[in-house]
């Protein structure tokens, strides 16, 4: 497992209860991780180092959680040396590296999203904004954390936005409910994974910065009937087809950032990798054995094994966060109550900025750490959920006390 965040947890914690699995090893890991996996000190980002890694460790499948990794080509140089991994070249990663690429990508292969400009100077932004109106889409070209994206309906900033960003691609605004949908894929076979959402904003009512996501639930109740076989046929097959037909073959996770627009469905981003934090939610009710899934995508043999099974019911995941995040995120503060709120039916405490010291587990990052429940129906995980918020405790914990509510 490469990477250390919450969505690196989820998935390590999901491949330790795979009876299929022997051993999980992760690089860099945090402390949640590291009590279902051996921990190495490498850097993430190093492709040489990762793939010296692998091999020492004799792996049979390397995951590869963030884009970083994936954009600098840490996937290449895992395979180059000989071992299985599950995620994209950095040549397919740009899916989610260049904003430009994916449009060009959607527009090839008749794939529904906002129609959009690639604009460089001053003048072309702001003949786009004109041309499309308030409100106004600014998005960076290039990888930016999810702080990339301006939508506003002042066109002064939308148009600063632009010049600070240099390049970039301006779009028609794009309304109606937001839907994760992600599917694993070996370049040729895809299976899609179950409808999620997330939630961006740091404050309740969605009110606040955005944020890397504050809570997710899956699956959704008020999802129209057919969305996935829709979403894998008009948009998941034709990506997967033209990436394929371009001599960039996409294999890895390919995740759909959706709009239901009143016009149908269109895509809102794409990324080449598991959400965050909408796999903790997913990996709570996965039924199949994960390691059997990313080691069969991973050697293009996926529709050799089943598509994925779900366990009936729903999960949520709330995000429990430092104190100044997003701007800036206050550290060092002891964590009490994960193992009580471990304890409690269907819940598990997925970390995510933690780290050890001498005083315990404290807090080391704006996500601290995530608790996700399983339950019946999205309100009884809901419950669950916040439960488990309520025994985990550290200095300026803040969380939204809104994830899942309103399900429309
Ligand atoms: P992205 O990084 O492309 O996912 O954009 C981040 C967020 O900005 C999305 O999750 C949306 O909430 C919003 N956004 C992006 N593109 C559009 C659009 N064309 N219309 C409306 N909102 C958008
Ligand atoms: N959940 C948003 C993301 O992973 O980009």
């Amino acid at each position: 497992m490469i990477g250390g965040g919450g969505r690196e947890h989820a998935l390590a914690l999901a491949l330790s209860r795979d009876p299929e699995v022997t051993e999980v090893h992760a690089a860099p890991g945090n402390p949640g991780i590291g009590e279902v996996a051996r921990l190495h000190p490498v850097d993430p980002l190093d492709g040489a180092a990762v793939a010296r890694l692998a091999r020492d460790v004799q792996a049979d499948l390397v995951v590869v959680g963030p884009e970083a990794p994936l954009v600098r080509g840490v996937a290449d140089a895992v395979r180059a040396a000989g071992v299985a991994c599950f995620g994209p070249s950095a040549d397919a990663a740009r899916l989610e590296g260049s904003k430009a690429f994916a449009k060009e990508v959607m527009a090839a292969a008749g794939v529904p999203t906002a129609a959009s400009r690639v604009c460089e100077t001053e003048q072309e932004a702001a003949e786009a904004l004109d041309a499309f109106g308030s409100p106004y889409v600014v998005k960076d070209d290039g990888l930016a954390a999810g702080k990339g994206v301006v939508v506003t309906e002042d066109r002064e900033a939308a148009l600063q936005h632009a010049k600070v960003c240099g390049r970039v691609v301006i779009e028609e605004f794009l309304d109606g409910p937001e839907v994760s949908l992600f599917a694993i894929t070996d370049g040729e076979t895809v299976y899609p994974l179950q409808p999620a959402q997330d939630f961006k904003r740091a404050l309740d009512g969605d009110q606040g910065p955005n944020t890397g996501g504050m809570g997710a639930y899956t699956p959704l109740p008020w999802a129209p009937t057919g969305l996935v076989a829709e979403v894998q046929e008009r948009v998941l097959v034709p990506t997967v087809r033209e990436m394929a037909r371009r001599g960039v073959p996409f294999q890895g996770l390919l995740y759909a950032g959706l709009a239901l627009t009143a016009r149908g469905v269109r895509v809102v981003e794409f990324n080449a990798r598991f959400g965050d934090p909408e796999t903790q939610a997913l990996l709570g009710r996965l039924e199949s054995p994960l390691g059997a899934l990313l080691h069969a995508a991973a050697e293009g043999r996926l529709a050799e094994v089943e598509p994925p099974r779900w366990r009936q019911g729903a999960a949520v995941t709330v995000v429990m966060a430092a104190d100044g995040y997003p701007e800036g995120p206050r550290t060092g503060d002891v964590i009490t109550g994960i193992e009580d709120a471990a304890a409690l039916d269907g819940v598990d405490v997925i970390q995510a900025g933690t780290a050890r010291s001498e005083r315990g587990l404290v807090t080391a990052g704006g996500r601290v750490l995530a608790v996700t429940a399983a339950g019946v129906d999205v309100a009884q995980a809901r419950t669950r959920a916040y439960a488990g918020v309520a025994l985990v405790d550290f200095a300026g914990a803040r969380h939204r006390t809104d994830i899942a509510q309103e399900v429309p």
